[in-house]
């Protein structure tokens, strides 16, 4: 099969190796099963999406009873858009929620981006070193890793300037000091490009920038400074959002104040969708539709993956999802600190409910064990489990699965990956 498809699938795409990758033939909960009848835990939700298991009940019972597949979003809606319009004006946190929706990640953040250029009207963006936010042109803008940009340098917008996330374990000043300090500097200064800044991007918890959590205070002197200067902060809540974190969205966690928020991946269940949301204070700056939208795409509210969105948010109730998050993820931080407690190649187990990293390091205790996480998730995969590295330099292995592990899964799965972390450090 790797061979098939090494023959048809443009060679950027899939990294073909020795064992890797496995084809899916089937998921279920935590299991996935593969085209040769190995059943494996999975560990990250597949990139944060199946929060809820893989064909939870609530898709399987979408997947059953909805009927209309394909509708005309922005001009004949479905029903089914407005009613995840309403469910997510409800949770969002301000009373008069204004949604536009989307199908990926990077669809989001370009709608994001082009709301705040639109009401702060300056065009310069602030965002952070580490952060992820998706590879269309201007997602890539602000994400910042070379090995994203470098190829496209000539097209990406370089209104963007990139200050230090706060780095628990290499920080000499605590609370993420020297980054405010550098974030005040930016604001003030403008873009590398000269343009001025009205927008500030930023995770709340980085999560492929390695699960990194901002120290207590940070993101709320955050706000403060955008603030102060008039500049609209995003909450990229893509991967923190919908109960990862253990609350609605990982912002109230950490003391973020957003004015828009991106949510994606675990919105659908598993099926394409996200939704930016801004209060209309903002979200008004985009002009009333006089017939034709000018920003809209085909596939805008589709019906099924709205119909998956509404059964995702009435689960919330039912499942009682951040706070399950919040339990399996202690669950796995006690477990990972019990076995990796001695392991001086382990700076850092952290992370905030099912959002979850290993840190791994040089013998110095200091310098980031590049390549570690990746070498780990290569020979987890063997022993049946799929778990993926984060961070710059792959030196974190990370931890997303879904709410529904079970104690015995979670057992077998860290005696596991700390025996790999043990032998290969
Ligand atoms: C925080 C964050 N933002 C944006 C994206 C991009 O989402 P997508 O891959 O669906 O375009 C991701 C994907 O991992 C993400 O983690």
């Amino acid at each position: 099969m790797a061979e098939r498809l090494a023959r048809v699938e443009s060679r950027n795409v899939t990294f073909v190796d020795h064992g890797w990758p496995v084809f899916w033939q089937d998921a279920r909960g935590a299991n996935v099963l593969d085209a040769d009848g190995n059943v494996y835990i999975d560990m990250t939700s597949a990139f944060g999406v199946a929060l809820l298991g893989h064909r939870s009940p609530t898709l399987e019972f979408v997947l059953r009873h909805h009927t209309l597949v394909h509708g005309m979003g922005d001009i004949h809606p479905p029903v089914t858009k407005l009613e995840l319009l309403e469910r997510l004006a409800r949770v969002a946190p301000w009373d008069d929620a204004r949604i536009l929706l989307a199908n990926t990640g990077s669809e989001a953040v370009e709608a994001a981006l082009k709301t705040t250029a639109l009401a702060s009207g300056r065009p310069g963006v602030l965002a952070f070193e580490g952060g992820y936010h998706g590879l269309t042109l201007g997602a890539l803008s602000v994400t910042r890793r070379d090995h994203f940009r470098a190829p496209f340098a000539s097209r990406v917008y370089g209104g963007v300037a990139f200050a230090p996330f706060p780095d628990v374990i290499r920080d000499e000043e605590p609370g993420g000091a020297a980054s405010l300090r550098r974030v005040a500097e930016l604001l003030d200064s403008g873009a590398p490009n000269g343009d001025a800044i009205g927008t500030i991007i930023v995770e709340p918890v980085q999560a492929r920038g390695g699960a990194r959590v901002p120290p207590d205070g940070f993101m709320a002197s955050l706000s403060d400074l955008a603030s102060e200067r008039g500049v609209l902060v995003i909450a990229d809540e893509i991967f923190t959002g919908l109960g990862r974190c253990g609350a609605m969205f990982a912002s109230d966690r950490v003391g973020l104040r957003p004015d828009v928020i991106c949510a994606g991946k675990a919105l659908g269940a598993g099926l394409p969708l996200s939704a930016c949301m801004a209060p209309a204070r903002v979200m008004d700056a985009w002009p009333r539709s006089t017939g034709e939208a000018i920003h809209t795409s085909t596939f805008l509210g589709h019906p099924l993956a709205c119909a998956a969105g509404v059964a995702v948010l009435d689960s919330f109730d039912i499942d009682a999802v951040p706070a399950r998050a919040e339990r399996v993820g202690g669950e796995l931080v006690a477990g990972l600190s019990s076995r990796l407690g001695e392991c001086r190649r382990v700076a850092d187990v952290r992370g905030i409910g099912l959002l979850l990293g290993v840190e791994l390091v040089e013998s110095d205790g200091r310098t980031p064990a590049a390549g570690a996480g990746s070498r780990i998730a290569e020979r987890a995969l063997a022993e049946g489990i799929l778990v993926l590295p984060a961070g710059d330099h792959g030196e974190v292995l990370e931890l997303s699965p879904p709410i529904v592990l079970t104690t015995e899964q979670i057992d077998h799965a860290l005696d596991v990956l700390a025996s790999l972390i043990v032998e290969g450090t």
